[in-house]
């Protein structure tokens, strides 16, 4: 794959596309139910319109900020996707190194392939721990944080919005099951599609996050973790996890404002407004449009970030316009692992990172903290 020619996130789609087997591909591009909320985000993005300032001398723009303190080279990190084997046998190694490489943070999932002690051991840059509660008692939990913490994570990211399995239809057609498992439909699939083929098999994997099987078996060992651990999060989990964990601690998935102040007064020190890109509950709002609810709420006692639906550095200057620290990308950074490895999601980095500097200076801002209200209009 010549990836000079991928110019930008939406090409890297379309190559993904044609390089994964469908039923992979369509689990990574898909959401729930009739994918309303997936086409919601993208849609109110389009919808907001930018306000260029003149007269300001932009020849050098600066995009480096900080996230819950610590420094990052820009306003975007990447967001905790599990399943990352399925799209390149380097999985969250490939991403952190790539991430890390562009002093860009990374929030590593806990449905992984390779254990978070050896992807922390390749990061160089900040990174979050995400957390999915782990079912039976609280020493799994109490584990895992404790393992987080002395793999050195900046940041605990706790997400709450998988209180159930979704309903996603694509992969009913395709007849994906989560865990993921090599049956004979996703072998005929992955035979037409040699070039992953080759990548999958060649691969070995660690043990995930858990210290699960070897090998090719840990696939479906490491997916079956996400099924297991997928529970409700309760008052006292948050609690828990809040007693537990010394640092940084950020909810994932939240849409509304009227619980931030309280979820504040517990401990919480940031929130990613979420829909989890529209993949578990359909019919929730566009995140950008959830986004200012929030940061109202937060009343800068805590930093507020947002994903779903970013795919280019405008998305990025109007997020930041309506008061997000910073923004996280999914799906965009899986299509550059699918496609070229760690070398792929590093080019995917540089593509929002230079459109990022591109649309400030073209907006008249010369750093983050400029990118203020005024320069967006959001239709009523
Ligand atoms: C393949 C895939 C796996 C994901 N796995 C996780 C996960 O393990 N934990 C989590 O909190 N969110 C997970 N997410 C949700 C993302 O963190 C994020 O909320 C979403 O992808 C953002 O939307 P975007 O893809 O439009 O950028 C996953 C998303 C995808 C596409």
């Amino acid at each position: 794959m010549k990836l000079d020619r991928l110019v930008n996130v939406s090409d890297y789609e379309e190559a993904a596309r044609r390089r994964l087997p469908k039923p992979i591909f369509d689990m990574v591009a898909g959401g729930a139910g009739d994918e309303t909320s997936m086409r919601a985000n993208r849609s109110a993005f389009d919808a907001i319109t930018l306000r260029p300032k003149p007269f300001v001398d932009v020849t050098t723009r600066d995009t480096s900020t900080t996230i819950l303190g610590v420094p990052t080279t820009m306003p975007i990190m990447l967001d905790p996707c599990g399943y990352q084997r399925m799209a390149h046998r380097d999985a969250e190694l490939a991403v952190a190194r790539a991430a890390g490489s562009q002093g860009m943070g990374y929030a590593l999932s806990t449905v992984t392939s390779y254990a978070m002690e050896d992807v922390a051991a390749v990061s160089t840059g900040p990174k979050w721990f995400q957390l999915y509660l782990p079912p039976g008692d609280v020493s799994e939990t109490e584990k895992l944080v404790e393992r987080a913490s002395a793999a050195g994570f900046d940041a605990l990211c706790l997400t709450v919005d998988t209180t159930m399995r979704a309903l996603r239809e694509r992969d009913v057609r395709n007849k994906v099951k989560l865990p993921l498992r090599m049956g004979p439909a996703m072998l005929m699939s992955g035979a037409v599609r040699p070039g992953w083929a080759v990548d999958f098999l060649r691969g070995g994997v660690g043990r995930g996050n858990q210290g699960f099987a070897p090998k090719m078996l840990s696939i479906k060992a490491a997916g079956s973790k996400l099924s297991s651990t997928m529970r409700p999060v309760t008052e006292a989990d948050l609690a828990l996890v809040r007693k537990l964990w010394k640092g940084p601690l950020v909810v994932k998935g939240i849409l509304r404002g009227d619980e931030v102040e309280q979820l504040i007064d517990r401990g919480v020190d940031g929130f990613v407004v979420s829909n989890h890109g529209g993949r578990q509950l359909d019919a929730t709002p566009a995140t950008i449009s959830a986004l200012p609810e929030v940061v109202e709420a937060a009343n800068g006692r805590a930093e507020v970030f947002l994903d779903g639906g970013v795919r280019r550095g405008t998305d990025v200057v109007k997020a930041l316009a309506l008061g997000a620290r910073a923004v996280l990308v999914g799906r965009p950074y899986v299509y550059g692992l699918a496609v070229g490895g760690e070398e792929g999601v590093r080019r995917v980095i540089r593509i929002l990172r230079d459109e990022t500097e591109n649309a400030m200076g073209l907006l008249g801002c010369t750093t983050i903290p400029e990118i203020t209200r005024d320069r967006v209009r959001v239709p009523a």
